[in-house]
């Protein structure tokens, strides 16, 4: 295809703004989709991330499109990942436009990663059409909405389409738009040497590894020699295609074209995003400006509930590990929990996600320790350790400072819950920064250290603006700070798999929250048993477990056998679930819930 008929372009949007169901209308306007295929929403494929309505990893549909003066044209839209953890997957799929809808919901109006995605898709030098969506609803405020396109985000937005994606009003103006108002790639010479930028890759059961790319040089042809520049490895070609939404084969990709390429690479680690695809025997003289690595986060334990179960988790592990490049595991053993895996993610939601997969798809039960954050420890001869293990926390002697990462945040929301964010934000640290208004939604500017985060607060933040705020953010830097390593203490054992690294004015205060919480969650046993919350020797909080005395079946008075033996039996069924710590037994919903903290 000439590249003066190809349009690649992305939607960017706040969660359930619509994007996906514009998605589809596009999809079944130009042809690829029945009615039928229509309802199944096809670019959010994956279970899960339908369930949450989130999109995950990003998928590319190629349209064609005949316009309204006669000229066909070949549109490639770039799907991208909704949610703040996966900010970094939405600037490499803009990296491969030239431009974007910005959806917005016309009641809604803009939220935080609106702002985010739109700003990122500026920073890539995007083309941007702001699409107002939902114009059906009753609540809707185009006018408004605009405007305040235009105050918060600052671009031009009284050209903004006004559409539904949900009754199909105004999609013919959205394609129009995409082919007058977006940028044509540029022209590239198709016979000059290979230049194409991976922008993604995923392993596909039948084919291995697939290749999303970009063309910008030269023309990608099935049986061509590769040579994956990063690495340096190189592969046979053995398929070319594009998705219609599904994988249908071409004989070759030319400048400014999208499509995918499989070359029986096996593991998606050998398929680095960001890397140059060239010729091997006719190599381009230099690299395509990369992508930065997707670094991990937040961190986490995960065990088997029952031990057994470790080596179903460990394939499980390695399986996602396969397809999730920015999920990172090693071995990790915990006198509490036994043998499991330390775990990186990019962060909570994308912790949230792989365990529940783990959970659903393998089919283990797991208990998750306290998410940690990566500290940087320097110590006294001057060393500098990244710590994201609290149970590695070296002997505080040696330590000289520690530092912990912050976050910029950015919320939005609406007037009357500001004083609770306000608090919320004050509560964990944050520092303010900024406090302007769009209309009657104030939109906040915090500095947070992220420990403070990765606990609850998104949680938090929903209870205390009923689910109205909006929440984004980016890491800024480390900053060191007055940090301990809190141990908790049942029947005088540290439980390793309780202990946290807290700031040392939050300490008492979330040592005392988490003997409270246990008391009421470890069954009593034939004996009194103290919970305690320490920094090195010293104990900050205190409760006391007080001793058993009655049998449990005594509440049944004796009458009803049946419902005492159901009683027995759930009890029996519950011991499976216990884990032993000197003499005491504690559930494993205690260490789900513990963990949860308030
Ligand atoms: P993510 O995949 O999480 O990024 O969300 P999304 O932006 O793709 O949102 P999605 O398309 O799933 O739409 C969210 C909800 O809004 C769904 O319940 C849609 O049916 C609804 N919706 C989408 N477009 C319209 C519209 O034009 N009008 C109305 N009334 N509802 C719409």
């Amino acid at each position: 295809t000439n590249p003066a008929n190809i349009r690649n372009f992305s939607i960017v949007a706040h969660i359930d703004h619509g994007k996906s169901t514009l998605a589809d209308r596009l999809i079944q306007v130009t042809g690829g989709l029945t009615e039928r295929e229509m309802k199944e929403q096809v670019l959010d494929n994956m279970e899960l991330e339908r369930e949450r309505g989130i999109t995950i990893k990003a998928q590319t549909v190629r349209l064609d499109y005949t316009a309204r003066n006669g000229e066909k044209y070949v549109l490639n839209l770039i799907d991208t990942p909704g949610h703040v953890d996966f900010a970094y997957e939405v600037s490499r799929s803009l990296s491969a436009c030239e431009g974007a809808l910005l959806v917005v919901d016309a009641a809604q109006g803009v939220e935080a990663q609106t702002l985010a995605n739109v700003y990122a898709a500026i920073e890539v030098d995007l083309e941007i059409v702001p699409v107002l969506n939902k114009i059906d609803l009753p609540a809707a405020e185009p006018d408004r909405v605009r405007a305040q396109i235009e105050d918060v985000i600052g671009i031009e937005a009284h050209d903004a389409l006004e559409i539904s994606a949900k009754t199909g009003l105004g999609i013919e103006d959205v394609l129009e738009a995409i082919v007058h108002r977006l940028p044509a790639p540029p022209a590239g010479d198709p016979d000059a040497p290979l230049k194409a930028l991976l922008v993604d890759s995923w392993y596909d059961a039948y084919l291995g590894v697939i290749c999303l790319v970009r063309i910008h040089e030269g023309t990608l042809k099935k049986g061509m020699r590769v040579r994956l520049m990063g690495t340096g490895a190189n592969y046979n070609v053995d398929g070319v295609g594009v998705f219609r939404p599904t994988k249908i084969n071409v004989d070759s990709l030319g400048p400014g074209e999208i499509g995918f390429l499989n070359a029986s690479i096996k593991q998606v680690r050998d398929a680095r995003v960001g890397d140059t695809i060239t010729e091997e025997k006719r190599p381009t003289s230099s690299m395509l400006p990369g992508f930065k690595p997707a670094i991990p986060v937040v961190f986490c334990g995960l065990f088997p509930v029952d031990a057994n179960d470790f080596e179903d988790l460990r394939d499980a592990v390695e399986r996602l590990a396969l397809n999730d490049a920015s999920f990172s595991f090693e071995m990790e053993t915990s006198a509490a929990l036994g043998f499991g895996f330390r775990c990186g993610f990019l962060g909570l939601l994308h912790l949230e996600v792989i365990r529940e997969r783990l959970e659903r798809e393998y089919d283990v039960d797991l208990i998750t320790t306290a998410p940690s954050v990566i500290y940087k420890i320097k110590m006294t001869d001057g060393e500098v350790i990244d710590l994201h293990n609290p149970a590695d926390m070296p002997d505080p002697v040696r330590i000289d400072t520690i530092a912990e990462p912050w976050i910029k945040a950015t919320i939005l929301v609406p007037d009357e819950y500001l004083g609770g964010v306000l608090k919320l934000c004050e509560d964990r640290r944050g520092i303010q920064k900024e406090l302007t208004y769009a209309g009657s939604r104030a939109m906040l500017v915090y500095e947070l250290p992220l420990n403070e985060v990765v606990f609850d607060f998104y949680d938090r933040l929903k209870s205390v603006t009923k689910g109205y705020a909006s929440f984004d953010y980016q890491f800024i830097e480390h900053r060191e700070g007055d940090l301990v390593k809190m141990s908790i203490l049942v029947n005088e054992e540290p439980v390793d798999a309780l202990s946290m690294i807290v700031h040392r004015a939050r300490a008492e205060m979330r040592g005392r929250g988490m003997c409270e919480k246990l008391k009421d969650l470890i069954p009593r046993h034939m004996f009194k048993i103290p919970i305690q919350a320490a920094i090195g020797g010293r104990v900050i909080a205190r409760e006391t477990l007080s001793a058993l005395r009655k049998d449990v079946t005594a509440k049944c008075y004796g009458g009803d056998a049946s419902r005492k033996r159901k009683l027995l039996d759930k009890q029996k069924a519950g011991k499976k679930k216990m884990r032993q710590f000197g003499r005491v037994e504690i559930p494993q919903e205690a260490f789900i819930a513990a963990l949860k903290m308030d």
